[in-house]
């Protein structure tokens, strides 16, 4: 075991146990001497057992309550993987029974939700870790090791891209993530993550954003019948959600599991370009689409003394410099074999050590805010199909 204030296995509660549920579980039952899972708290006990018997959680408590779980000293801390729309409540009520919080990302699909989150937050003295794993990754540790080593020299523009292979595009049009009344804009519910990662390399904020964006790909029309088991076609259709993404029907916000990607029922896009100009005045385009062949994501970086472009899922970067020094390709070795390029694992690791040592070494309060800020005005830019200035006294938390 660590050395701990503690002086035993940390206990962790996890609320929600669905598709991100269940990976963090996973992750700490590889590390029993750090963590013990002692309670799961989800509203479908159908999805408690399947998550219990899958990871033999065998003393976890389950329970349908969260107020019981967060009662007395049956866990120290939670792990909260509801969908958004549900992130403030679970997160007030931990934050004031006292226990620290790793909240997923996004920090909440609206800015009054994220604010009433750092309030109770900042009353409860407790630590607060944001969901932001790809900076645990390898890959992106390696981009930004190389930007702070200063080869390239002044850094001037990023470019990131996040491609949505086709089971994944496809799991996002038919969940609850296709309304925005449950999971914000796409572009925050999905791409919190690279606006945090842009935010990290450049060490800046953006001051200004513009972007054009819409639902081409999975229009109605395009699709067979309502429901895949209603659908001739559903037998060869590749955009039929595969059972990993869906694995149980949530009777509160999605009641069958199987509706057709292409249904008129949501109000997301499925491809989006992005500009923004950092108050650093680095400048840096994103773009994002849903229906990709592989499925990954990209980044190139120009400094003054040449790029580096790199795919995470090749796990390589390439550096080619202009002034004479030799280039380099460089192979990547994920930690483990947890998601995120190993980013899952390392980032599960430093909450646990956060509340060993009292200090969050990964994305707070303030990430989190800033990325919601970014979509935000993002989404007004695409709505209104106009530059966006965003004031940096909106940043503050
Ligand atoms: N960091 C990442 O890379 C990453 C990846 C995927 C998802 N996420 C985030 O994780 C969260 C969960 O996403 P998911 O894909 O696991 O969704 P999911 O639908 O698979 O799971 C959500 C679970 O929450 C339960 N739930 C719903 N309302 C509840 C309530 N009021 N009380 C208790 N349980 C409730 C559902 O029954 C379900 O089991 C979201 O915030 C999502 O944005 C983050």
């Amino acid at each position: 075991m660590k050395e701990s204030a503690f002086g035993r296995p940390l206990r962790i509660g996890i609320i929600g146990s669905g598709h991100r549920g269940g990976t963090y579980i996973n992750e700490l039952t590889k590390i029993p001497e750090e963590a013990v899972i002692t309670a799961v708290c989800d509203t479908s006990m159908e999805r408690m057992n399947l998550l219990a018997e899958r990871y033999k959680l065998a003393e976890a408590k389950k329970l349908t309550s969260l107020d019981e779980m967060l009662s007395g000293d049956l866990v120290d801390a939670v792990i909260i993987t509801v969908p958004d729309s549900f992130h403030r409540w679970a997160a007030e009520k931990s934050f004031a029974a006292g226990k620290d919080v790793m909240l997923e990302k996004p920090l909440a699909p609206t800015a009054a939700d994220c604010r009433a989150i750092l309030k109770a937050h900042r009353k409860s003295g407790k630590l607060m870790q944001v969901g932001f794993v790809l900076r645990n990754a390898n890959f992106y540790l390696k981009v930004k090791e190389i930007l702070d080593g200063g080869t390239l020299g002044q850094i001037m523009f990023m470019h990131a891209a996040e491609y949505l292979g086709v089971q994944h595009g496809t799991s996002f049009m038919t969940r609850w993530h296709r309304k925005k009344k449950n999971a914000g804009t796409f572009l925050l519910a999905k791409c919190s993550h690279d606006l945090d990662i842009l935010n990290w390399l450049t060490g800046s904020k953006p001051e200004a954003v513009s972007s054009f964006g819409g639902t081409d790909f999975f229009v109605p029309g395009r699709g067979g019948a309502k429901y895949c088991s209603d659908c001739s076609r559903a037998g060869t259709c590749p955009y039929k959600v595969s059972s990993e993404y869906y694995f149980i029907k949530d009777e509160k916000i999605a009641p069958r599991s199987d509706l057709c990607a292409f249904n008129d029922d949501k109000d997301v896009i499925d491809n989006q370009v992005v500009i923004l100009q950092y108050a650093n005045k680095i400048r840096a385009t994103f773009e994002l689409q849903l229906f990709h062949q592989k499925g990954t994501r990209r980044i190139t970086v120009g400094g003054q003394n040449g790029y580096l472009d790199g795919d995470f899922e090749e796990n390589r970067i390439t550096v080619k410099y202009n002034n004479g020094r030799k280039d380099e390709i460089v192979e990547i070795k994920s930690a483990d074999e947890s998601g995120h390029g190993g980013g899952d694992l390392a980032f599960t690791r430093s909450f646990l050590e956060a509340i060993r040592t009292r200090k969050t070494s990964g994305a707070g309060a303030e990430a989190g805010l800033a990325a919601n800020v970014i979509a935000d005005a993002i989404e007004r830019s695409r709505l209104k199909m106009k530059t966006v200035r965003i004031n940096q006294k909106e940043y503050k938390i």
